[in-house]
């Protein structure tokens, strides 16, 4: 099943490496390196990946960086169709010292994107075939991506029939939102910026949620409220659901194990309840995995369960 597409237009390789101590002007003896490939969409096709669900991600890739994320997302069979840009891939780097038991997580910018390769991956997704049923956008937008960019997106998601489901921030998101989104996914700050109210609970989340939903362009908010678990705004059906009680250790890859849940659910024909459920057991399952590690399914599973009781 080729559905269900992510595009990602800022992806990474992450590079993890762990050290006895960290020193200035010495040699550090790193242990061997691991590689992940990693960035919103991508993330999400790893997490429908780990629930036995098949996507295709689209994004751009440059330079040995861009092949080596290629390489590793074959590795984890995941479909791919990578748009040959002129600038390297990025690479982030993540250092665990191990003496004290931290981690550091350095970023490298997101990766400038030519108008031409713009082109060509707007190009890409309206000559799918067949016509995806779900499009997930997620993650930032790189420098030089036009502000109207998910827009267009959206427009060909409307063409098509495809449900766009849209997590990322910023003048895009605004853009895409005025254009018309099955599903947004924004967390309390995007959903701040996004509607000029302040979102620090479930009340400030139903209000501003019901912002973009009573302007008719946006099926489906999501606000996702960390801890505080998510709320959901529709038409018809809105609830706040708690996050269920884990034991967190890193909420990295939180946001897009939340989007690869509720995809799933959406994909499998269930309703808003459970597919909000989902994503929040997806989500607070990777809570429980030190790093960037996703979800494990066993996990997501069981705190599924458990929410679908109440
Ligand atoms: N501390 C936590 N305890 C339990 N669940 C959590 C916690 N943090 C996040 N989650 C779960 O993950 C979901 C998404 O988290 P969050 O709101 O932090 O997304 P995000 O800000 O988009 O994350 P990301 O930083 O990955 O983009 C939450 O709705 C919740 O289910
Ligand atoms: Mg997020």
């Amino acid at each position: 099943m080729k559905h269900i597409i992510t595009l990602t237009l800022s992806p990474v390789v992450d590079k993890s490496t762990t050290v006895d101590r960290i020193v200035a002007d010495q040699k550090l003896p790193c242990d061997e390196p691991r590689f992940e490939p990693g960035g919103g969409g991508i993330n999400v096709s790893r997490g429908l990946k780990r629930l036995n669900v098949n996507s295709v991600a689209i994004f751009p890739s440059g330079g040995l960086t861009g092949q080596h994320l290629q390489d590793l997302l074959k590795a984890e069979h995941i479909n791919q169709v990578p748009v040959l840009t002129e600038k390297l891939t990025r690479e982030n780097f993540i250092v665990v010292n191990r003496e004290v038991h931290e981690e550091y997580r350095f970023g490298m910018p997101a990766v400038e994107l030519l108008p031409k390769e713009e082109l060509e991956i707007l190009r890409v997704i309206k000559n799918l075939s067949p016509k995806p049923k779900f499009m997930v956008v997620s993650g930032s937008m790189p420098p030089g991506s036009s502000e109207d960019f998910l827009a267009k997106v959206a427009r060909i998601a409307q063409q098509d029939g495809a449900k766009l489901i849209v997590d990322t921030s910023g003048e895009a998101l605004k853009n895409a939102v005025e254009e018309g989104v099955y599903l947004l996914k924004p967390n309390q700050a995007e959903l701040s910026k996004l509607t000029d109210i302040e979102v620090k609970d479930k009340n400030t989340a139903e209000e501003a949620a019901r912002k973009i939903i009573d302007k008719g362009k946006c099926e489906v908010v999501v606000v996702s409220l960390g801890a505080q678990g998510a709320y959901i705004a529709s038409r018809g059906y809105n609830e706040h659901i708690a996050a269920p009680d884990i034991e967190k250790r890193s909420t990295v890859g939180a946001g897009d194990s939340m989007v690869a849940g509720m995809v799933y659910a959406a994909e499998k024909g269930l309703d808003l309840r459970q597919m909000v459920r989902m994503g929040i057991a997806c989500g607070s399952a990777a809570t429980m995995n030190a790093g960037p590690e996703l979800f494990k399914r066993a996990d997501a599973e069981r705190l599924f369960a458990e929410l679908i009781k109440n």
